[in-house]
């Protein structure tokens, strides 16, 4: 056997040895096993219906115990596919949790105060009633659940707000440029956190919650669309930053 034969016989078994013991399909995070889980792990990574189960793998709703059957519904104590499947149905039926327009709705159970935001807002009312709008899954993944990068969005947004389709054009820069300052919040915010570390003083301590309040209001707003409004609460965010007192001196 070669040296490179060797090394990727050892990879392989190495692959064979995480996959088996992969925490996320020995459901190790819920209490139950669950059946969904567990038998949708044995589809075919590259068939439509397995790249879909297994895309939920590592995502912040597997961490937290979100399972299959919180978002599709059916029976995760049945084993048997046909039992575990009464009352699943596929996205192009429309009485489907996931169907595009219920799709919110889904999400909101658990997502209330997005999904709120989300009611009144000029995509909302278009995906209600022409079909055509971004819904949650657009920017966040069906399973994966991520938020899509500034390039990301601008794209989705270029979809319909550019110069050729006449739709408001402009919007798609100003919502790359907003989300940019949403995520220059994060970091900020992250930094200036440890460099007050705990025990902080009460001027501090209240500065960092309303820092920490005006970047959730504005997160939060990101599901009106309303970007003037998000970019008011970015300006309160880093306005109240800059009243943190001269930072400690900080030890290496
Ligand atoms: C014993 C195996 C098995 C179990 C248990 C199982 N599934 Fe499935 N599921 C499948 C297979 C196989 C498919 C592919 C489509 C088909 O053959 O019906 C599928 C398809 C699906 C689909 C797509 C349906 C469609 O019509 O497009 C969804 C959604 C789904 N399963 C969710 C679940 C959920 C939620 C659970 C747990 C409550 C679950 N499954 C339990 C094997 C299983
Ligand atoms: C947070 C909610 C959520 C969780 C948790 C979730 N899904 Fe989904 N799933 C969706 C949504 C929404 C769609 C439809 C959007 C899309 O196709 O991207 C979907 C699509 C699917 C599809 C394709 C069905 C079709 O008809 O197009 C399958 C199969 C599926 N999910 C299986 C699973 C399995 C198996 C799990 C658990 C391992 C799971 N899902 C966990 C929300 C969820
Ligand atoms: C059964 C409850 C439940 C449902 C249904 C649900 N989620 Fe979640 N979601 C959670 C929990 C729990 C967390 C992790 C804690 C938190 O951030 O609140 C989370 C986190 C998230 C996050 C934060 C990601 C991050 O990196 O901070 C996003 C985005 C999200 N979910 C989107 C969705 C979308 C989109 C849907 C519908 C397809 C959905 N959720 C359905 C419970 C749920
Ligand atoms: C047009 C894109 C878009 C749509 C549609 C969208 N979101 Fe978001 N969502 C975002 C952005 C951008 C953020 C903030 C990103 C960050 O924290 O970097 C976010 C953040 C979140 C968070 C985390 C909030 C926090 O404070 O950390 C949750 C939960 C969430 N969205 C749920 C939803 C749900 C549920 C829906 C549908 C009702 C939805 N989103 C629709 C873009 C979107
Ligand atoms: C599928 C097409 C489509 C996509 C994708 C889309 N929009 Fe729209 N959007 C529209 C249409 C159509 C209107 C209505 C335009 C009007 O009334 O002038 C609209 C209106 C808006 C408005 C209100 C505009 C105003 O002048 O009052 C905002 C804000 C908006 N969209 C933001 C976004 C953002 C941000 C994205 C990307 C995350 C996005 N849209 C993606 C089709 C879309």
């Amino acid at each position: 056997m070669s040296r490179i034969e060797y090394i990727l016989g050892c990879f392989l078994v190495l692959c064979g040895l995480l996959g088996f013991v992969n925490p996320a399909f020995s459901a190790g995070n819920t209490a139950q096993p669950n059946s969904c889980v567990q038998c949708h792990s044995k589809l075919s990574e590259s068939s439509f219906y397995g790249a879909k189960s297994h895309s939920w793998i590592g995502s912040i709703h597997q961490q937290h115990g979100v399972t299959c059957n919180m978002c599709h519904g059916g029976n995760p104590a049945a084993t048997q596919e046909k039992q575990a499947h009464i009352g699943v149905l596929g996205s192009s039926n429309p009485h489907s949790p996931i169907y595009y327009k219920n799709i919110p709705a889904t999400c909101g159970k658990c997502h209330g105060a997005e999904y709120y935001k989300f009611k009144q807002s000029v995509p909302y009312h278009l995906l209600q009633t022409t079909g055509r709008g971004p819904d949650c899954v657009t920017c966040h993944g069906s399973m994966v659940t991520k938020v899509l990068s500034p390039n990301d969005m601008a794209a989705v947004c270029a979809r319909c707000h550019n110069p050729r389709m006449g739709v408001s054009p402009y919007i798609t820069q100003q919502a790359k440029a907003v989300l940019l300052l949403i995520r220059e919040g994060n970091v900020l915010l992250a930094a200036e956190k440890r460099l007050y570390p705990a025990p902080r003083s009460p001027q501090v301590a209240k500065t960092l919650t309303q820092a920490g309040i005006a970047l959730h209001n504005a997160k939060l707003n990101w599901h009106t669309f309303h970007l003037d409004a998000i970019t008011n609460y970015l300006l309160t965010f880093y306005d109240t930053v800059q009243k943190l007192p001269p930072a400690p001196s900080v030890s290496h």
